[in-house]
């Protein structure tokens, strides 16, 4: 029986593992649940996973919280220890009961208490793609100290990571990232400044939170996932490819020095990779739609086209200057993101702000955890500046 700490449990992710454990309650329990604003379906999950701790962002979610208990006859005494802030992820991950962490929330609020479990040598099923982007070096150092077990999440990753055991490391020469293309795959250069958040929130294959879907469309997403693979598997980002394959049913491939490739391929649910992060090195029944190979099917791939989306560029660059460059580009992304999706800014605008922010930030090398949180708010701060000076001028077809 692993006992589970679930950060970001109100997301994509979190639901999606939340649903692993309801489907396999003699293999899984939940010690701990944290996540942001979502009182009514936190309430939901206490009800059903009865946890023990319960982490929100911010203190005024806990009234809300509370009422939304008391509203569906959940005895006092049986309502878990409810805390919010960071300090409350933290104790979130740091409970002795505590074997495995899926780490799930998005963006750098995640950092400290995934680095904490990573310390405490807990597994951690790792879908938080921005605490590698943020801070691969340190957080990898971690893994390395502590003799972590951690398990990417990330289709793509987790793909990777299953390819991987179908030989030795040295013997391997690339790993080849797949992209569905999102949703403007096939939208002309030119127009692409018009697009709406909508239009950009229309992902063709997978379901998730909002701001990696427009980091879809616009391949940071993909960028990201480049510089999260060169972590997780100690790559050059040179050896790393990225291949547009509108399917998604493979994931990801490696390639090995007789040049013979290994590629990971299943139905687009996420439920396998997080049960994977959590039986590996076993397997079991995943409650994911096999593919039917009685009947035709088309897998296509394409060349990436790095001149429409510049972002995914930009990731290698990033990458490859090392020190505080890629947690520049989450922290600068994140915020060209966040005013897009509220139709202040046009979606190319979304480079200008995080590539502006690259060249006028002084790089650093972050050597700790805060050292990393200092970049991420400076650079946020410089790209809300450079995104209000924008969002000015209005975006008109
Ligand atoms: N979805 C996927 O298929 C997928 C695939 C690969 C990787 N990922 C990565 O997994 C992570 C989560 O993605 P997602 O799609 O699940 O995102 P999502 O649906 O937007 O969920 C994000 C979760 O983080 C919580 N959260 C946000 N801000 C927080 C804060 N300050 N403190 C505590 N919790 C906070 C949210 O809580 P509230 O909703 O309660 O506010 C929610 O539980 C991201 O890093 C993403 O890149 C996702």
């Amino acid at each position: 029986m692993k006992t589970l700490a679930v950060l970001g449990s109100t997301g994509s992710i979190g639901t999606n593992t939340l649903d692993v454990v309801r489907r396999n309650r003699h293999l899984y329990q939940v010690y701990s649940l944290a996540a942001g604003q979502n009182v009514a379906v936190l309430a939901e999950q206490i009800l059903e996973f009865r946890p023990h701790f319960v982490a929100v962002a911010a203190e005024a979610s806990l009234t809300p919280l509370t009422d939304a208990l008391a509203a569906a006859g959940l005895p006092r005494a049986e309502w878990p220890e409810l805390a919010w802030g960071n300090a409350a992820r933290l104790t979130a991950v740091r409970a002795a009961e505590v074997d495995t962490v899926v780490s799930a929330i998005v963006g750098v609020p995640g950092l400290e208490a995934t680095y904490e479990a990573i310390c405490l040598g807990k597994r951690v099923g790792l879908a938080n793609k921005e605490v590698l982007v943020s801070g691969g070096a340190v957080v990898m150092e971690a893994v390395r100290r502590h003799g972590t077990e951690l398990l990417p999440i990330d289709s793509e990753h987790n793909g990777a990571h299953q390819c991987l055991r179908a030989g030795n490391r040295e013997q391997v020469t690339k790993l080849i990232l797949t992209a569905s293309g999102g949703p403007f795959r096939n939208t002309p250069k030119e127009q692409l400044a018009f697009v709406t958040p909508e239009q950009a929130l229309n992902h063709p294959t997978w379901k998730m939170g909002n701001r990696i879907t427009i980091d879809s469309a616009t391949l940071m997403n993909k960028g990201f996932e480049v510089i999260e693979a060169c972590w997780l598997f100690d790559f050059a980002p040179s050896q790393v490819d990225v291949v547009v394959h509108p399917q998604s049913s493979v994931h990801a491939m490696i390639e090995y020095s007789d040049g013979s490739v290994i590629a990971q391929v299943c139905a687009t649910d996420m439920r396998m990779p997080i049960q994977y992060a959590l039986t590996w090195p076993d397997r079991a029944e995943a409650p994911v739609p096999k593919i039917d190979w009685s009947r035709p099917r088309t897998m296509e791939f394409f060349p990436p086209d790095f001149d429409k989306f510049p972002l995914l560029k930009l990731a290698y660059q990033c990458q490859e200057a090392g020190g505080s460059a890629t947690c520049t580009l989450n922290a600068a992304d994140e915020i060209a993101v966040e005013w897009f999706l509220q139709g202040r800014i046009g979606f190319t605008a979304i480079y200008d702000i995080v590539q502006e922010t690259l060249e006028r930030l002084a790089p650093t090398t972050p050597r700790t955890i805060g050292d990393i949180l200092e970049t991420d708010r400076e650079s946020r701060a410089l790209a809300r500046k450079l995104a209000a000076a924008r969002s000015s001028s209005p975006v008109t077809a």
